[in-house]
């Protein structure tokens, strides 16, 4: 399981915030890393402390016809901590995108030189079942979902599970679920702990995010909550997930097959 897309067309379920503590938890395991922001938003290069309009090459350079290779694409934020940096100008591209030929391959492509430079390649996707999700999870060997425990979060899910479903029968048959992450919980709410409920029986529950202050203080600094709160119970509950990911048991004490 090495590119993971982290993915949900819902807005605002903590994908960002997901991949990012994602990629921060493995390059602390001793992990080799590299983060991909597929948002035009560039909420994730943002949230890593680097300013979207000053990077020289992006996102844009890497899946834009006879691009640059991504390998320059690349920033290092730390040894084993890399990053492709998104811009809004991503937007526009989705239009060129759809106007080429194997154009649900495009990031695939891109990524083939640098796949063994890493042990995992996060994808944060952005809140469409746009072009570039698509992209991203035909290249990915694995989804992981990120909701938040509100009934509408709930329902969109079925949604998202067609598109998987179908991007597994007609471009990527590789691709697994790894499961969902349930975020922005708040246990005080009713409808929160009633929706979790929902999630455990029908769902492979990889872990529960709650929401807290937390999250949102190394924002500002580029930091991630396992960096600048790192006994925060949401620090604990995102490196367990880092844990099951390098471990392969995609569920707590169960063996992942394959
Ligand atoms: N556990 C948490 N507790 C409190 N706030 C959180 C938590 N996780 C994320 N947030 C906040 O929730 C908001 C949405 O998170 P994030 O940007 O990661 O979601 P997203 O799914 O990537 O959004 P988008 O769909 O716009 O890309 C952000 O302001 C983030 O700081
Ligand atoms: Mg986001």
């Amino acid at each position: 399981m090495k590119v993971i897309a982290i993915a949900n067309q819902k807005g605002g379920v903590a994908k960002t915030t997901t991949t990012h503590n994602l990629g921060v938890a493995l390059a602390a395991a001793g992990k080799k890393v590299l983060m991909i922001d597929l948002d035009s938003q560039a909420s994730l290069t943002i949230s890593v402390g680097l300013e979207p309009l000053e990077m020289q090459r992006t996102i844009v350079d890497v899946l834009k016809k006879d691009g640059a290779p991504v390998r320059e694409c690349i920033q290092p934020l730390r040894e084993n901590l890399h990053i492709v940096t998104s811009i809004i100008d991503l937007a526009p591209m989705e239009m060129e995108m759809l106007s080429r030929a194997s154009r649900e391959k495009i990031l695939d492509r891109a990524l083939n030189p640098v796949k063994a430079d890493y042990d995992y390649v996060l994808i944060d996707c952005p809140p469409q079942l746009s072009i570039l999700t698509i992209n991203a999870l035909s290249c990915a060997d694995g989804v992981l979902i990120p909701v938040k425990t509100d009934y509408l979060a709930y329902r969109g899910l079925t949604q998202l599970q067609d598109s998987i479903r179908e991007i597994q029968e007609l471009i990527n048959p590789e691709l697994k679920v790894i499961g969902v992450l349930a975020t922005l919980h708040d246990t005080r709410v009713t409808d929160d702990r009633e929706i979790l409920g929902l999630l455990k029986e029908e769902y492979n529950l990889l872990g529960v995010v709650k929401r807290l202050a937390a999250a949102k203080k190394g924002i500002y600094d580029g930091l991630a909550v396992v960096e600048q709160a790192p006994n925060s119970e949401i620090a604990t509950e995102y490196k367990a997930v880092a844990e099951m990911i390098i471990s392969g048991k995609m569920k707590r004490g169960e063996q992942c097959h394959g």
